[in-house]
């Protein structure tokens, strides 16, 4: 049973006064020594159902589900962001982790009109014209519906790795999601590398996307998702015509980028 500072503040949703603020830090720190079981439990433990982890279904998702039903199935909240634009495989998985683990994904789709309006003025494949229509997809299809799914929540959790990019070699496995109605963010993988992904999901037969297989480390949209040629970085693959280390949707974007 891990004992931490946190569990002696209660309804902390919202806040961000600088006592508050002070506290996540020192828990952050200590959370560093923290297994992801551990951390999980006690986002269970303190969170119970208000607690959901945002799935892409990729690698470290499933890790993730796989971790949260054993520790406590009847209140592990799965939702993925459909954008409209995901690969087959994806949703093919999709069904698979419901079946095996028996519980419920909720999805949820862009605002239609905010679409309609969007293809109407710039096409169907906008993303590949500038970045900022790039951004406007992103904002639209995923960040827009990522702030309503997380609304009803005081805390989310991702599969954020530091060592995928440069914009994650920062994160802490516990922070306020300043973005987010300052709901509390945890990314108990932070740690994790990508070895250590994949050993766990054989090791556990764990069902995960075809497209990993197929060279695709990193998947998101299709029309933004490619395979990586071997040496290339794993992000690659990601909007890859553009020329940008620093690429995200703005699911994670920090305060100020
Ligand atoms: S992205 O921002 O570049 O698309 P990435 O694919 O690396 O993110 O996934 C990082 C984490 O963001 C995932 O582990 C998951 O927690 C969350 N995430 C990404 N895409 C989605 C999605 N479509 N639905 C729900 N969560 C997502
Ligand atoms: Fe649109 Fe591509 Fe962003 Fe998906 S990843 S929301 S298709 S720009």
């Amino acid at each position: 049973m891990i004992k931490l500072k946190i569990m002696q503040i209660n309804h902390d949703k919202g806040r961000t006064d600088d006592a508050f603020m002070s506290e996540i830090r020192n828990m952050a720190e200590e959370f560093e020594s923290k297994s992801t079981p551990e951390i999980i439990k006690w986002a269970f433990e303190k969170y119970g159902d208000r607690m959901v982890l945002a799935s892409s279904f990729g690698a470290e998702d499933v890790v993730l589900i796989d971790m949260m039903c054993k520790i406590n199935r009847n209140l592990t909240r799965v939702f993925t962001l459909d954008t409209g634009r995901l690969n087959q495989e994806t949703y093919d998985l999709i069904d698979k982790i419901r079946k095996k683990y028996d519980i419920k994904v909720d999805v949820y789709f862009p605002n239609s009109s905010d679409v309609e309006k969007m293809v109407a003025n710039k096409g169907m494949n906008l993303m590949y014209e500038s970045v900022e229509n790039r951004k406007l997809c992103c904002n639209i299809r995923k960040v827009e519906p990522l702030k309503r799914a997380l609304k009803q929540f005081d805390c989310w959790i991702t599969g954020l790795r530091r060592e995928q990019t440069v914009t994650r070699n920062k994160i802490m496995k516990i922070e306020v999601d300043i973005l987010n109605h300052n709901i509390i963010k945890l990314n108990p993988l932070a740690d994790w590398t990508n070895d250590e992904i994949w050993q766990y999901i054989h090791k556990n037969k764990i069902p995960y996307n075809e497209l990993h297989d197929r060279g695709y480390p990193s998947i998101g949209c299709e029309p933004c998702t490619r395979a990586v040629k071997k040496g290339e970085d794993r992000r690659a693959g990601r909007w890859w015509w553009e020329n940008d280390s620093h690429k995200e949707c703005g699911l994670h974007w920090k305060e100020g980028k």
